[in-house]
């Protein structure tokens, strides 16, 4: 079945359909019925001749160390490695075969007069090296490649890639993080009642859409450093009848005015950035609030607290996938980095729909799982005084 939800999503023959959905289940099997695997080596043969070696528990560097003379594990991250290249190389396919079509398609809206949201790029944007010096999670050219005049590509293979990762369902819109984040604002924070939302590292609008969605009083603006992506993004919005705004910039420091937003969220965007910009992107968020006004950025783990071996699983992306912030975010102390742009102690507010600890233990002594952290997101924000 052909998925039409909105008039960017690229069209499917056959053979691509079919080469998507394999790798969608191929990776999940990998997932939930291989790789766990590497519990049993580790408890078994690993853990003993480490406590035995070192007279105390391992560390997650120590772990990793010898667990990559394992053969097993040897064999489950290349398998995981060989699948995430396998989803870019499907979806590249297709899209590389329709981008000039993906184009027009694009210029078709953006030149409409009936349009309810906008877009502004910045032809001078600086794209920072963290974006630019690494093919984040192996997506070929990454988030700001341009490869023609009016280029959507990033943000196409982008949209499959997550169609992909999220177990290709039947309609496409791919909002689930942002219904996701709306769950645990709304946990939070019952009654809030936004007139204008930032969404930062918006990407091609998943989640700005579910944001539009959720509070369509207010005025919505989607922010991020991509070009192609931006360009998806508004003529995906239009089509699907959002009225939101995108620009090209970076999160960093904004065109916006001082106190002008009520919401600022993000999803999925710590891990992709480098410390000292994480640390720029909250006192940002503390800028552009208004009093009263709420942030939250989700798409992250603690690993203080967290078992070595989890830790160790949890940072595979680090080392194999090409996304090198990860151990470094999950080490980091948030509150602290939230307290020090600015936000007061007594506003901070952290944690995740889904209970995290409990969620891994279920998965982890499943017979052969590995952990799986889809949705086990961390959020963390604050209120501005
Ligand atoms: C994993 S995607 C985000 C997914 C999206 N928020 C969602 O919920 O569907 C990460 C995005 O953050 C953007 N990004 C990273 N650093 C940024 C920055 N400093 N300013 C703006 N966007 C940024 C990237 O270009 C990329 O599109």
């Amino acid at each position: 079945m052909q998925d039409k939800a909105h008039a960017m999503l690229v069209d499917e023959s056959h053979d691509e359909h079919a080469r998507m959905d394999f790798v969608a289940t191929w990776k999940a099997h990998i997932t939930s019925r291989i790789s766990g695997g590497n519990h049993t080596v580790y408890e078994s043969r690993v853990k003993p001749a480490l406590h035995k070696a070192l007279a105390r528990a391992p560390r997650r560097e120590e772990i990793h160390k010898a667990m990559k003379r394992e053969p097993f594990w040897q064999m489950t991250s290349a398998l995981k490695r060989n699948a995430q290249e396998m989803m870019w190389d499907s979806t590249h396919e297709v899209v590389t075969r329709q981008q000039d079509n993906l184009a027009q398609r694009y210029r078709n809206i953006a030149g409409g007069n009936r349009k309810k949201g906008s877009l502004r790029l910045d032809p001078a944007m600086t794209v920072p090296r963290y974006i630019s010096a690494v093919d984040i999670h192996l997506m070929p050219g990454n988030y700001h490649t341009d490869l023609m005049d009016d280029d959507v590509f990033a943000g196409a293979i982008y949209d499959r890639g997550v169609h992909i990762f999220g177990m290709r369902p039947k309609v496409g819109v791919n909002e689930g993080a942002g219904e996701f984040t709306l769950r645990f604002l709304r946990d939070q924070f019952p009654n809030l009642k936004p007139r204008r939302i930032l969404d930062m590292g918006c990407s091609v609008g998943h989640s700005t859409g579910a944001f539009a969605k959720a509070f369509p009083e207010a005025e919505v603006h989607g922010i991020d450093i991509g070009a192609p992506m931006l360009r998806y993004a508004h003529a995906r919005a239009e089509s699907l009848g959002y009225p939101i705004h995108f620009s090209q910039q970076n999160a960093e420091a904004t065109d916006f005015p001082d106190g002008h937003f009520d919401l600022i969220l993000s999803y999925g965007v710590t891990h992709e950035t480098s410390n000292r910009a994480l640390r720029a992107i909250f006192r940002e968020s503390h800028r552009l609030l208004a009093k009263g006004g709420v942030m939250m950025h989700g798409g992250g783990l603690q690993y203080h607290g967290m078992d070595p071996y989890e830790q160790f699983v949890t940072g595979w992306d680090t080392h194999y996938n090409a996304e090198p912030f990860i151990d470094a975010l999950h080490e980091l102390d948030l509150p602290q980095l939230i307290l020090d742009a600015g936000f007061r102690k007594q506003n901070l507010f952290e944690g995740t729909p889904v209970r995290f600890p409990e969620r891994l233990k279920l998965q982890g002594t499943a017979k052969s799982n590995d952990y799986n952290l889809n949705g086990a997101y961390l959020f963390c924000g604050a209120v501005r005084e």
